[in-house]
């Protein structure tokens, strides 16, 4: 197995700590005949402005290794920090503000509210603060993704690319630490993906957001700055620089040699 190494970038100093990490994460769901170890042992470390993609087969584990970093679910034994903060040494209080305060998180389903309009959902975060939003910001925000022309809608009224849009918009709203995206194009015609990815990228390169994106596309993948490879639970490769080529030949590769 290849061990994930803390490679810094150009644009990332030697010294930068990263902005989130893991250490022997696990976590196992389920026991006895239905036990699924998830994660096995995961070490990981996301550094500080840059950009790194996950991939790997369905069940691999992806989700449940964002949930995890994010504080979205509990570990089942090793640790997850953001910054310097681990995330089990806070109680729900602490750990909803942590979550608020410097985490964006876009769902692999989008977890919009239903009763609340697209603008309304791009700000809750915000408003359940009780931040103002940075209204520059938020129209650049807005106008990347698309949305000013749907902006009064509810979900139910967007098509699963919009909705797909306003959850993107959502969690670059408030200018997160880490943005942590969950297939964010995966729902997205080609153009829409790209106009996300290019806005993805260029908030990594202008601005040093953190982005740790899964995707199952190799064009996805080659906005990052790193590849990670998961398989069963387990991160089994690393690239850097990635092209969709590479990236292909690599996906080629796995699906010759399956991993045990
Ligand atoms: N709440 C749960 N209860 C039981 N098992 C779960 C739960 N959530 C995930 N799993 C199992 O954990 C494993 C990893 O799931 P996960 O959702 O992280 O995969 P993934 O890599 O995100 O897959 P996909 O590409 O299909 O989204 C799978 O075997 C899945 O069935
Ligand atoms: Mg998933």
């Amino acid at each position: 197995m290849t061990s994930v190494r803390d490679i810094p970038t150009q644009r990332v100093g030697v010294q930068a700590p990263p902005a989130a990490r893991s250490v022997r994460l696990t976590k196992v769901f389920g026991e006895g005949d239905t036990r699924v170890v998830a994660l096995d042992a995961v070490d990981v470390a996301f550094r500080a402005g840059q950009f790194t993609a996950i991939m790997g087969p369905s069940g691999s584990g992806k989700s449940t290794l964002m949930h995890c970093m994010a504080g979205l679910d509990a570990v089942t034994d090793g640790h997850a920090h953001i910054g310097d903060t681990e995330l089990s040494s806070l109680n729900d209080r602490q750990l909803t503000m942590l979550r608020r305060d410097k985490i964006g998180f876009i769902f692999q389903a989008y977890n919009l509210l239903p009763t609340l309009t697209a603008l309304e959902n791009i700000t809750l975060p915000m408003d359940i603060a009780g931040r103002r939003p940075d209204q520059a910001w938020l129209d650049t925000v807005i106008d990347t993704v698309g949305l000013r022309p749907r902006l009064n809608h509810r979900p139910s009224e967007l098509s699963g690319g919009q909705q797909q849009r306003v959850a993107c918009a959502r969690a670059m709203a408030n200018r997160p630490e880490i943005i942590f995206a969950d297939e964010p194009t995966g729902n997205l015609d080609s153009k829409s993906g790209a106009d996300v990815l290019a806005f993805l990228r260029r908030s990594v390169m202008e601005m040093g957001q953190t982005i740790v994106m899964v995707t199952h596309d190799p064009v996805a993948a080659s906005y990052a700055d790193r590849v990670l490879f998961l398989a069963d639970g387990r991160i089994v490769d690393e690239m850097l620089s990635p092209t969709r080529e590479r990236v292909l030949e690599r996906m080629k590769a796995f699906d010759r040699q399956p991993e045990a």
